[in-house]
């Protein structure tokens, strides 16, 4: 499927013109290689990791700029557009989930309980800054996050275009080349039949026996298949500090009630009223 143009969100084959790029930049990657060791090639995230911080890889602007001076075929222009597409896909979609949950918090004042006594059980006293290990053991809060994911995605609509026909599964219908189909997320994630109570906000949804009874594609908040969200790990990882260092020193309350949020469903999932939530330092 082809991805369908949509404000700054789907521009149009922006990792095809890549190519000549990715593999100017595998070649200097190779290049490197020579004093690279075998384990530097994993994940930067990988469980295996022992710290953040450490730079294993050129940043990507880095390799752009990089393979650009090697001959790799992309201009400046092209260039900007992705680091444009790295802003801008990093920061609203981060921001409204962090907005989010920090609202269910201030809600749900009993959960907020339970995610405050893991972080005391982690860092007790200290005023250290979180580790990645310490992320790893965020278990309650992670699973608040991915529940916060389900119910509020901050990108609550996918668009792809179809670049042949399509002929459906589930009937005599075929879809045709051309078409645009989308893939509401905000709805997709409180379909009854896969959550039973899907408007209520219930970390245990994220249990791994729950999450081992879903489709696999039953919870996709960045999406999924070769397009998908090339910033998930870094997003978790983020926010999972952010939010951390946020309720390790402040306690969230708020005025307002679920119902009381006016969803605005843009590109990015907002609450129309603002994210109006209070702090009060612990
Ligand atoms: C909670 C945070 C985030 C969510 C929910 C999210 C969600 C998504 C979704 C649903 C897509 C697919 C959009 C589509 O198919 O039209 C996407 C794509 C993308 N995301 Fe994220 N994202 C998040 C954070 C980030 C961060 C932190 C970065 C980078 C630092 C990032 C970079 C990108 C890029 C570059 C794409 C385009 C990938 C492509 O076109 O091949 N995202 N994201």
């Amino acid at each position: 499927m082809g991805r369908k143009p949509f404000g700054l969100h789907f521009e149009q084959g922006t990792r095809g013109s890549l190519a000549q790029c990715e593999l100017k930049a595998a070649a200097l990657e190779r290049e490197r290689g020579q004093e690279q060791k075998q384990e530097q090639k994993q994940d930067d995230l990988d469980v295996e990791d022992n710290d953040i911080g450490e730079k294993k890889r050129l940043a990507f602007l880095d390799l752009m700029l990089e393979s650009a001076q090697n001959g790799a075929l992309i201009t400046d222009t092209e260039i900007k557009e992705q680091v444009d597409t790295i802003m801008f896909e990093g920061h609203d979609t981060t921001a409204a989930g962090s907005s989010f949950f920090l609202s269910l918090m201030g809600i749900h004042q009993e959960i907020q309980d339970r995610v405050i006594a893991e972080l005391d059980g982690i860092f007790g006293d200290s005023q250290r800054p979180a580790t990645f290990q310490d992320t790893l053991e965020m278990k309650y809060l992670e699973r608040c996050l991915m529940e916060t994911l389900r119910m509020y995605p901050p990108v609550p609509l996918i668009a792809r275009e179809l670049q042949e026909d399509l002929k459906l599964n589930s009937g005599d219908y075929v879809i045709p080349r051309g078409a645009t189909v989308t893939v509401a997320t905000v709805l997709l994630h409180r379909n009854p039949k896969v959550y039973t109570n899907p408007n209520v906000f219930d970390p245990d949804n994220f249990l791994s026996e729950r999450q081992a009874n879903r489709h696999y594609y039953a919870f996709v908040p960045f999406s999924a298949g070769p397009r998908s969200c090339v910033g998930r790990k870094y997003a978790m990882l983020k926010l999972k500090i952010l939010l951390s260092t946020i309720l390790r020193n402040y306690r969230v309350y708020s005025d307002l009630s679920e119902s009381d949020f006016k969803l605005q469903a843009d590109i990015i999932l907002k609450r129309e009223e603002g994210f109006r939530v209070r702090l009060q330092a612990r």
